[in-house]
C-alpha cells in the first residue's frame, strides 16, 4: 500500500517506519525542513527504543522516505494519515489549527480518490469537520474518505506498541475505504475493531482518561496506606490479581504527566462541558493528581524543614522510563518547585538531560547517576527509570551529608533501604 504520513513527530515517525516495516511504501512528511534534513542523514529528532534500526533498515529498503512537501505524499499516496500535533489551548480545549491546516493542504492536492485518516488525538466530531474542510477546498471535486485510526502507543515502547497493539480501530462512515484499511494493517495479525468516526475518537479519549484515571485511583489510596500503615504495592498487587481490574496502571507515583494525559483529561472534559455534561470524575482525576505532586513535596519540605541552600540529588528528569521527553514531567515540576524555595539541585537522567537543559537551569547535571547525591543533604528519585535499581546505593550513602531518600516511583524496598542505613520515604508505604 502507498501511504503518506503527514506530520513526522511521535506518532507519524513511529507509525510511519512501522508501516513500511510491515511492507508498505511509505512518506513521511513535516513542514519541518530541518527535521526531515535530520532524518535524512539517519539521526532521529526523538529517543524512541529501535526506532533508528527500524527506520535505517526501511530507508534502505527503499520503502521509507522523507519529505517536505504534502504534494509529493498525496500525490504518491492512496492512503494519507494527519498525525499532526493538537496542543492544548489555555481554557483546556484543543487548538486544531494543524489538522484544519493540513486537511486544506492535501485538499488542494488531491487530483483522484483518496482516504485520509486522522492518527491524532481528537475531540469527537473532527472527523466530520475533515470532510467539510476538504470538501471545501478541493477544487477538482474528487470523492474521498474520512477514517479515524487512534493511535495508542506508548513513548518508550511505541515501537513495540505500533507493531504489537491490543486492538486497531477503523472509525469511519462509509464502508468504501474499509478493505484498504484492513488490508494496512492485516499482517500485524491485530484485533480490529471496525466503528463509525465519532466512536472511534471517543474511544481514544475514553482509553486515556481511563488509564489516567486508574492512576489516581491508586494514588488516592497511596494517601489511605499512608495514613492506616497499608503498603500500596501490596494493595496494587492485591486488587489487580481480579482480572476485571488487572495490574497495569496501578503504581502509586508522584503523579503522571507527559504530553498526553493531562493535555487529553483537559480535552475530554471540555469537550463533554460542550456536550453538555459536567464530567466532575474526570475533574478529580487531575485534582488528585495535582495534589499528589503537592503531598510529594510537602514531604521534603515537611522532613528537611528549611529548603534553602540544601543539596538535593534528583534522579530522573523525564516524565517516564525509557524517554527524552520532559513535556510536562513531573520531574521537572518538582525541581523547579525545590529551586523556587532555594534548593540547590545536581541531576542526572539516562536520555533526557539534552532536553531537560532547555526547560531546566542553574542545577548541576552529572553523567553518571552514582555521584548525584554527593554532599547532597536529600536525594529524590523522580522517574521509573529501571537502571537506578542498580544504584550502587552503600557508595551513595557513604558520600551523602544526610542519607534521606525521597523515592516518587517506590524503586526499592523500606526495609533494605533502612537497613543500608537510609531515611527511606517513599509512596504509600
Ligand atoms: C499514553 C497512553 O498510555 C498511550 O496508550 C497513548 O497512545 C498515549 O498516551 C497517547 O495518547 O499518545 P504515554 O503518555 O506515552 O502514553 O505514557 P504512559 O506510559 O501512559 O505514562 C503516562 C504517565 O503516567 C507517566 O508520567 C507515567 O510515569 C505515569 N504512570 C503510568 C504512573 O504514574 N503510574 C502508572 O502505573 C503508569
Amino acid at each position: 500500500m502507498k501511504i503518506a504520513i503527514i506530520g513526522t513527530g511521535y506518532v507519524g515517525l513511529v507509525t510511519g517506519a512501522c508501516f513500511a516495516e510491515i511492507g508498505h511504501q511509505v512518506v513521511c512528511v513535516d513542514c519541518d525542513a530541518e527535521k526531515i534534513h535530520t532524518l535524512k542523514t539517519g539521526l532521529m529528532p526523538i529517543y524512541e527504543p529501535g526506532l533508528d534500526e527500524l527506520v535505517a533498515r526501511n530507508v534502505a529498503a527503499g520503502r521509507l522516505e522523507f519529505s517536505t512537501s504534502t504534494q509529493e505524499g498525496v500525490e504518491k499516496s492512496t492512503v494519507i494519515f494527519i498525525a499532526v500535533p493538537t496542543p492544548p489551548l489555555p481554557d483546556g480545549s484543543v487548538d486544531l489549527s494543524f489538522i484544519e491546516g493540513v486537511a486544506r493542504d492535501i485538499a488542494r492536492c488531491m487530483t483522484g480518490y483518496r482516504i485520509i485518516v486522522d492518527k491524532s488525538t481528537v475531540p469527537v466530531k473532527t472527523g466530520e469537520k475533515v470532510a467539510e474542510t476538504i470538501t471545501r477546498y478541493c477544487k477538482s471535486r474528487v470523492a474521498f474518505d474520512v477514517v479515524s485510526n487512534p493511535e495508542f502507543l506508548r513513548e518508550g515502547f511505541a515501537v513495540e506498541d505500533c507493531l504489537h497493539p491490543d486492538r486497531v480501530v477503523i472509525g469511519t462512515n462509509s464502508a468504501r475505504p474499509v478493505p484498504t484499511m484492513k488490508e494496512i494493517y492485516a499482517p500485524l495479525e491485530a484485533p480490529i475493531i471496525v466503528t463509525d468516526i465519532s466512536s472511534a475518537e471517543l474511544i481514544k479519549h475514553a482509553a486515556n482518561s481511563f488509564l489516567a484515571l486508574k492512576i489516581s485511583y491508586i494514588n488516592a489510596i497511596s494517601v489511605i496506606c499512608e495514613a492506616s500503615g497499608a503498603n500500596v504495592m501490596e494493595v496494587a498487587n492485591g486488587i489487580g490479581m481480579d482480572s476485571r481490574i488487572g495490574r497495569a496502571f496501578l503504581d502509586a507515583s508522584l503523579g503522571f504527566g507527559g504530553s498526553c494525559f493531562p493535555k487529553d483529561l483537559s480535552a475530554f472534559v471540555k469537550i463533554s462541558e460542550q456536550l453538555g455534561y459536567d464530567f466532575a470524575l474526570l475533574r478529580e482525576v487531575q485534582h488528585i493528581n495535582a495534589i499528589q505532586m503537592d503531598r510529594f513535596f510537602k514531604k521534603i519540605q515537611d522532613t528537611l524543614w528549611v529548603l534553602k541552600d540544601k543539596n538535593i540529588g534528583v534522579l530522573g528528569l523525564a516524565f517516564k522510563q525509557n524517554t527524552d521527553d520532559v513535556r510536562q514531567s513531573p520531574a521537572i515540576e518538582l525541581c523547579h518547585r525545590l529551586q523556587k524555595e532555594g534548593a540547590v539541585l545536581r541531576v542526572f537522567d539516562p536520555k533526557a538531560m539534552g532536553k531537560a537543559r532547555a526547560v531546566l537551569s542553574n542545577v548541576t547535571y552529572l553523567e553518571d547517576m552514582n555521584t548525584v547525591a554527593e554532599g547532597c543533604d536529600a536525594l529524590v528519585i523522580a522517574t521509573e527509570w529501571p537502571e537506578f535499581k542498580q544504584l550502587d546505593l552503600q557508595r551513595v550513602r557513604a558520600t551523602m551529608v544526610c542519607p534521606i531518600v525521597f523515592d516518587g516511583r517506590n524503586l526499592f524496598d523500606p526495609a533494605e533501604m533502612e537497613q543500608l542505613g537510609f531515611i527511606y520515604k517513599s509512596i504509600g508505604r
